[in-house]
């Protein structure tokens, strides 16, 4: 049967479907590369237009951030992102449908167990998504990326995040307009004692001495109380 559901297209490859279950309500989406394949128990939607995967924004911060209001999205047709703390690929699943086949999705994440479910899960579905079984503290481990990357996307929960981000960013951008930098900060990994909020502009400090202009800071509350977003341009 033919859907009468139609999705609006809110950024490039991000979508606004309506619930089928409620159709008062709408949903966030993306356009599965992998039509008939879900990867962590997400709904789906048929519309006019294909097959979506709802985003749930409580179990990916983009996905929150979008809903609250991110402004710049530069992820699209083509392009390539390193993306540090891949776990088992909820996130990732939804950039490899807005980069297409054409795009690419260096995913990296130092937990053995963790990337072979991410593997079995997710990588061996997905023809744009690769898989780096290593520590991000370690860049070394994946030169062969070198020159290739215009989004870096950082989720890592580490103390010294923002660092490890920084030296990623610096090693692997190709050079162009767009490099920027997702970055998802965790306060309580950070400083659990500290007021979050005094915790988010220390790491805009430190982005802006390793030479990033923040375009952005999003808070992720309601659907996440610990972490806020950023996004950060670098200047060449
Ligand atoms: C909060 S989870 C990431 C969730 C994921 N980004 C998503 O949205 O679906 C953090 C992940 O980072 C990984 N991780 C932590 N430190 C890391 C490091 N130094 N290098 C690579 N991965 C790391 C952890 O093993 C964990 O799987």
């Amino acid at each position: 049967m033919i859907s009468l559901l139609s999705a609006e297209e809110i950024f490039e490859g991000v979508y606004r479907v309506p619930d089928p279950r409620n159709p008062e309500k709408k949903l966030i989406a993306t356009c599965n590369l992998t039509p008939g394949r879900t990867y962590y128990g997400e709904q789906v939607i048929k519309t006019r237009e294909g097959e979506f995967r709802a985003w749930d924004p409580f179990r990916s911060k983009l996905s929150a951030a979008i809903l609250n209001g991110i402004k710049f999205l530069p992820f699209r047709a083509g392009v390539v992102c390193l993306y540090l703390g891949a776990s088992t690929g909820t996130t990732v699943s939804h950039i490899s449908d807005i980069v297409g086949e054409t795009g690419k999705i260096f995913a990296v994440e130092m937990a053995s167990r963790v990337a072979r479910e991410f593997v079995e899960k997710v990588a061996k579905y997905r023809k744009n998504v690769t898989s780096i079984i290593a520590d991000a503290r370690q860049p070394e481990r994946y030169q062969s990326i070198y020159g290739t990357v215009s989004i870096v996307y950082c989720d890592i929960a580490q103390p010294d995040q923002t660092e490890i981000a920084i030296a990623n960013c610096k090693r692997f951008f190709a050079g162009g307009s767009e490099s920027i930098l997702f970055l998802v900060v965790k306060a309580s990994s950070i400083d659990a004692l500290k007021n979050k909020r005094l915790v988010f502009e220390e790491q805009i400090r430190i982005l802006k001495v390793g030479g990033f202009a923040t375009l952005e800071k999003i808070d992720l509350e309601p659907y996440d109380r610990n972490h806020a977003m950023i996004v950060a341009r670098a200047a060449h």
